[in-house]
């Protein structure tokens, strides 16, 4: 046989074989040691020199040609037929994610008010002094403003200090009645501790209709933290103060239930809209009414998973994070 009638019987088999040991056959009988290929390249040093040249270099070529199809074709029997898998070996443990506490606190949340028929709104980070103080009767110079010290940029913009400038944008584009919760990332100018951070989060509440009262709020707020700590839980309405809302309360509550401790805990704000809120807003405070709050969401997770220090959740720790 020439190279070529080699080469093109080869190439047939090669493939064509079914399986390793077909493919193994058919290299043995084209390039094993009593192959003919084998033979014409060990008879090479016979011939005169010009012609031992030329068939040199082919027979050589042949031979790297054989060679790779041989391979390709030996790949794929060992990982198609799965000759190779071996079935005792310890599977790859899969990292599966998580949510962070955070997260877990909100979902807990917004299902909570969804199912009171709240919807959920969303407002910008970076507000305008306009939103986050003057709309909400906290006008320059207003000494309330020092209770909230923030972030400012250098266009005169400034980095939200509450979830409340949300409650004048939501109310210039929407018609009462309606209730919403805005939850959101807030941002505080302040040392921090254990309990206080430059930015958490806050999920703002505002309901708003023709006769929405006191009553209502303390119903909102109380069906909600019950379902949120279970029933072992009492309740206080302390008065308070907020530039935006009249009157005000603080709300604390105490957990009742056995092994929890009988302090009183001050968790969130709230009051009725004031009047210039609702000016702001260009509704006019003659045929409406609401109520507002607003509650840290970092406080909830605290409580709920006795987080002692706040900068935990902020610390990209994976050792505190990984416990949820
Ligand atoms: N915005 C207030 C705060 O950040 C909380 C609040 C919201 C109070 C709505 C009353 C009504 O402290």
């Amino acid at each position: 046989m020439n190279l070529d009638e080699i080469r093109g019987k080869a190439v047939w088999e090669i493939k064509g074989a079914r399986n390793a040991e077909e493919l193994e056959a058919v290299r043995v009988k084209y390039l094993g040691r009593k192959s003919e290929l084998t033979g014409v390249l060990r008879s090479l040093k016979n011939l005169p020199l010009p012609e031992r040249k030329e068939r040199s270099v082919l027979a050589n070529a042949l031979k790297r040609e054989l060679t790779g199809l041989l391979q390709e074709r030996a790949r794929e029997f060992s990982t198609v037929r799965g000759a190779r898998v071996d079935v005792t070996r310890p599977g790859e443990r899969l990292r599966v994610g998580h949510l962070h506490p955070l997260s877990l606190m909100y979902r807990r949340v917004r299902d909570i008010f969804s199912s009171m028929n709240f919807s959920v709104v969303d407002g910008p980070e970076i507000e305008t002094d306009y939103y986050n103080f003057e709309a909400l009767n906290m006008p320059a110079d207003h000494p309330a403003r020092d209770l909230w010290d923030t972030f400012w940029l250098a266009d005169g913009r400034l980095l939200r200090t509450h979830t409340s400038p949300v409650q004048v944008r939501y109310m210039e584009t929407h018609e009462p009645p309606f209730q919403i919760i805005v939850p959101g990332r807030v941002y505080r100018y302040e040392a921090t501790d254990a309990s206080h951070e430059y930015n958490f989060y806050q999920v703002e509440g505002l309901m708003v209709g023709e006769d929405v009262s006191f009553a209502h709020l303390k119903y909102v707020i109380e069906t909600f933290l019950r379902r949120l700590f279970g029933t072992g839980v009492a309740f206080r309405f302390r008065p308070s103060y907020f530039p935006f809302t009249e009157p005000s309360v603080e709300v604390d509550i105490r957990r009742t239930g056995k092994g929890t401790s009988s302090k009183w805990l001050e968790l969130m704000g709230a009051g009725m809209v004031h009047r210039n809120v609702f000016d702001a807003a260009r509704y006019n405070p003659r045929d409406i009414q609401g109520f507002a709050f607003g509650v840290g969401l970092d406080r909830l997770a605290m409580i709920q998973y006795h987080i002692p220090d706040i900068r935990l959740f902020y610390s990209g720790d994976l050792r505190f994070t990984r416990q949820f």
